[in-house]
This record gives C-alpha cells, structure tokens and sequence, in this order.
C-alpha cells in the first residue's frame, strides 16, 4: 500500500534563538513540512519556555504551518491568543484536559488543527473516545520537558497500536511522534505507522540542519 511522505516537523526547541530568522530559514530550505513548537509552563512539566510571542515571530518567518504542541494545565487559556499568534495546529495533553471532547472542539471553531497527546505511561484509552475527533494523535516517546533525551523503545508498540485504534475509528488524524527522534530512531517508528516526525536534537545539533531533515526523511520508506 503506497503512503504518504513522512512529514518532518522540526522542534525549535533546540534552535539557537539568537539566529532564529536562519534556523527556520535551513528548516524552509530542507523541505520541513511544519514547524513544532514546545511550550512549557514549568507546572505541566519542570520547564519553562515560551508563549504568544515566539509563536508570532515564527509565524512572520516561514509560511510553513506551525504545529504548537501545549505542554501546560488549562491549555484553553491559551486557545484564543495562540491562533491569533499565527498557530496551525493546537496539540493538549490528554492528561490535563478533562474535557477533552470540547477542548477539541474549541480549537477547531478557531480554525486550528486540533490534537491530542499522551506522556509514554499514558494509555491509549484516554483518547480512543474522540480518535474520530482528531486531527492529529501525538505519542510522546520521551517525557515531556527537555530536547536531547532518549527515545523510549517500547513507545514502538504503542504506536502501532495508535495506528490501528485510529484505523478503527476510520480518523485521517496525523499520527505523530516526539521525543529522541532521529536517524536509528526514525525509520521504525514509520514501519510502526507514525507518519509525522518531532524532531529537535537531531536537526539543530546536526553539522547541517538541511541535510538532515533529509537524511531522516530518507529512513522512512515509501510504501509498507
Ligand atoms: C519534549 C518536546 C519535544 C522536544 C524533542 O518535551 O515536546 O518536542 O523538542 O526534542 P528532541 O528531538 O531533541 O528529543
Ligand atoms: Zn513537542
């Protein structure tokens, strides 16, 4: 069965913020397919980083959509400044947000892809009710709050399982992945339906970041 290309969504997270206009001009020039941005509000997670701002600097960067995913509690306080900051895309935390269903609903009404994520131990189950709902399904395979750190191995079978749960429930949901991303670390997480690719580390650390997100792209078969 052909598939789609890999999406490549580069995190700025680990960009040099004092060179941002160029790093998101080498991630224009490598052919990403989205912008990732982390916000943090050192309560969700033990860090902090940024807000409306950043994301209305990115948005006047690049024309390329910008995948904001909310590592906060009360993600809907931020719903309304966020997309008129520019977001694409609003990707919450199923763990804080006990109203899910309307969360999503919210985002959409304000034009944005809507998206759900979960930590590693978070089971599958606390989505599966809205899968039909989703834009996007994003499966952390690291913790969330830091760039750099290790992917999480036994995230592979929680994927597949992510793809079939969104199969069943007949979503066109990007299913996406975040955290240690990078060359050994990609091509399976494609071979296990992840179709859309976090990664920070990997593409702002690399000797050359346009280079890389093809290096990474090219790991990801075209077919199954
Ligand atoms: C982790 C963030 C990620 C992070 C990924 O909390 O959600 O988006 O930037 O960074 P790498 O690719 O360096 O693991
Ligand atoms: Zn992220």
């Amino acid at each position: 069965m052909n598939r789609p290309r890999a999406r490549i969504a580069p995190s700025i997270l680990s960009a040099d913020f004092a060179r941002l206009a160029d790093e998101i001009a080498r991630c224009d020039a490598g052919g990403a397919d989205v912008i990732h941005i982390d916000v943090m509000d050192g309560c969700f997670v033990p860090n902090l980083t940024f807000g409306a701002k950043v994301i209305e600097t990115v948005r006047r960067l690049t024309a390329l959509p910008l995948d904001v995913h909310l590592m906060v509690v009360q993600p809907e306080k931020y719903f309304e400044d966020f997309a008129r900051a520019g977001a694409s895309g609003l990707t919450i935390h199923a763990e804080v947000a006990p109203h899910l269903h309307r969360q999503l609903y919210r985002i959409k009404e304000l034009g944005c892809l809507a998206g759900a994520a979960l930590n590693p131990s978070t089971p599958l189950e606390m989505v599966s009710e809205v899968a039909g709902d989703l834009d996007l399904l994003l499966v952390m395979t690291v913790n969330p709050g830091f760039g750099g750190q290790s992917f999480i191995g036994a995230m592979l079978d929680k994927i597949r399982r992510a793809k079939a749960m969104l199969e069943a429930a007949r979503s066109g949901a990007a299913l996406e992945v975040d955290g240690g991303v990078a060359r050994d670390t990609i091509g399976d997480c494609w071979r296990a339906g992840a179709d859309t690719f976090v990664a920070g580390n990997a593409i702002f650390s690399a000797h050359d970041p346009v280079q890389e997100i093809a290096e990474l792209r090219g790991r990801c078969g075209v077919s199954v």
